[in-house]
């Protein structure tokens, strides 16, 4: 009640004197030089939980870690902070409510974080955040697992909320969904969301979970890819077997796991399960020009990857490749001996984990069916093919004709001085396509990390400059939202 009236008497104080209430709307960036070291601060403290979700060794600091984000919900001024319980690890709901009248953002983000695995990369303790200089972050960038995927983002949204309230500025009513399950597929989501429309009743879904192109060029991520994740395991004899004794005369589970995972992509790299393209829309060539006009430097791409040539699919480039094209890879792959030393044996097992990048209207249960009826065609006779699916989510493309996305590119247009480009991610967020089925409103992908942030690898990082500059940002948004939504 008091902010209203705090808002209200404002805006007539202002109206009396004559002033347009926009420029001296204070700027969030006073805030920030005023707050900074506590707004660091605070982060690092939230990154030393190590909330890693496919783990259950963790689970009690994942759930200490829900807890920690209802309180830093609480601290930043919102009500009805609730840590709600699910099947599997808790959501995080928090809101403030203006006015009914009022357009409603949700902000969604995740907790959890992926395994810090392999621990001897790390030059830092994974959950022992430090701030540390490099060449792309001269102000520093703090390294710790889960910095920019999804703590250091989400965060960064808490702190523009508690800005907002704090100084009276917060022009509409916000909703906050942070959950724990992000990065083993958001399993209790789906249904959490199913149950609580009302709840989470929105205009507008807020999400800061992606990149941007570079320090100076923002852009608002249109679109992410969705995902089928299968394990596979070949089996060969009932027990390993001396490779003398059998060697040649049985399969081996390993060589066959190799030749048949060589066989799904042929010369031009295009992968060869059929029907697999079926679905997938071909982009015109004007979007794919349109496509062409951000910026990209090839040779820093190999240069920061130390790679000679970049590889993938004939006939695109390496920024349809990894955003407009659906991919299949290897992500793991074991079997057989591999301790010091040599051992002769031919293994009664090999295994691997695969997963496909899917484009929009490809569905993933549909080429996980395909995978499957596949990967078992082609096995050779001597060894039996069991496919197992992991988790899986949908494509999902954001319009740029709606109004949170040019709320978005106004809010990045204040505080960067340049317009944000457009631009398709390669990475996914399962659940986004649930989202706008159940909840009827479009999301704004609007990140701030760097592609060179690493995440999910060793020394993940978040440069500080970034996450400021988001908290910076995200003010914006919600004003020009709310302008946007009176038909201002
Ligand atoms: N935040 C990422 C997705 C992302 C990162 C999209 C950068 C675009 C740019 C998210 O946390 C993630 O890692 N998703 C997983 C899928 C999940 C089911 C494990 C992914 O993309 O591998
Ligand atoms: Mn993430
Ligand atoms: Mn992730």
């Amino acid at each position: 009640m008091t902010v209203i009236l705090g808002r209200y008497l404002k805006n007539f104080f202002f109206v009396c004197l004559g002033f347009d209430k926009k420029e001296f709307m204070p700027s969030p960036g006073s805030y920030i030089e005023q707050h900074r070291d506590r707004l660091v601060q605070e982060l690092l403290q939230l990154l030393q939980l190590p909330s890693v979700s496919a783990d259950p060794a963790f689970s009690q600091d994942v759930l200490e870690t829900a807890g920690a984000v209802a309180q830093s919900l609480v601290h930043a001024g919102c009500e009805n902070v609730e840590v709600c319980d699910t099947s599997g690890y808790p959501i995080v709901y928090g809101e403030k409510i203006l006015d009914p009248q009022l357009p409603t953002v949700l902000v969604y983000g995740h907790y959890d974080v992926q395994p810090p695995d392999p621990l001897e990369l790390w030059d830092s303790p994974p959950f022992e955040p430090v701030i540390r200089e490099t060449e792309t972050h001269p102000e520093g960038a703090i390294f710790a697992r889960g910095a920019c995927d999804d703590k250091g983002q989400f965060y960064m949204h808490v702190k523009a909320v508690e800005y907002m309230i704090r100084e009276n500025e917060l022009p509409c009513n916000v909703k906050f969904m942070i959950e724990g399950e992000e990065e083993v597929g958001s399993v209790s989501l789906g249904e959490f969301v199913k149950a609580n429309r009302e709840k989470l009743a929105n205009d507008i879904i807020l999400i800061s979970d992606t990149g941007m192109i570079a320090k100076d060029v923002p852009s608002i991520t249109t679109g992410l890819r969705g995902l089928s994740y299968a394990e596979v395991t070949v089996t060969g004899a009932n027990r390993d077997l001396h490779s003398g004794l059998y060697g040649g005369a049985v399969a081996n589970p390993i060589n066959v796991l190799a030749k048949m995972i060589a066989s799904l992509h042929d010369a031009d790299n295009h992968i060869t399960i059929p029907g697999f393209y079926d679905r997938v829309q071909e982009l015109s060539r004007k979007e794919r020009d349109l496509m062409a006009e951000a910026p990209f430097d090839l040779e820093a791409y190999k240069k920061a990857l130390d790679i000679d040539a970049v590889y993938g699919e004939k006939g695109y480039v390496t920024n349809e490749r990894n955003a407009i094209r659906p991919t299949l890879d290897v992500n793991g792959i074991w079997g057989g001996y591999t301790g010091e030393g040599a051992k002769t044996v031919i293994p009664s097992k090999a295994h691997a984990k695969i997963s496909m990048r899917l484009v929009p209207h490809q569905d993933w249960q549909e080429i996980m069916q395909l995978f499957r009826e596949h990967f078992e065609r082609i096995a050779p006779p001597g060894v039996r093919v069991s496919v197992k699916p992991h988790h899986g989510g949908e494509p999902y493309v954001t319009p740029i004709d709606h109004i949170g996305y040019q709320a978005a590119s106004k809010a990045f247009e204040a505080t960067f001085g340049k317009t944000p480009v457009p631009q398709r991610g390669g990475g996914s967020i399962p659940i986004l396509a649930l989202f706008e089925r159940e909840l009827k409103s479009k999301i704004i992908l609007m990140g701030f990390g760097l592609d060179s942030d690493a995440i999910h690898s060793p020394n993940e990082h978040f440069g500080v400059w970034n996450y400021l500059k988001g908290i910076e940002t995200i003010p914006y948004f919600y004003k020009y939202f709310t302008e946007l939504s009176a038909g201002k």
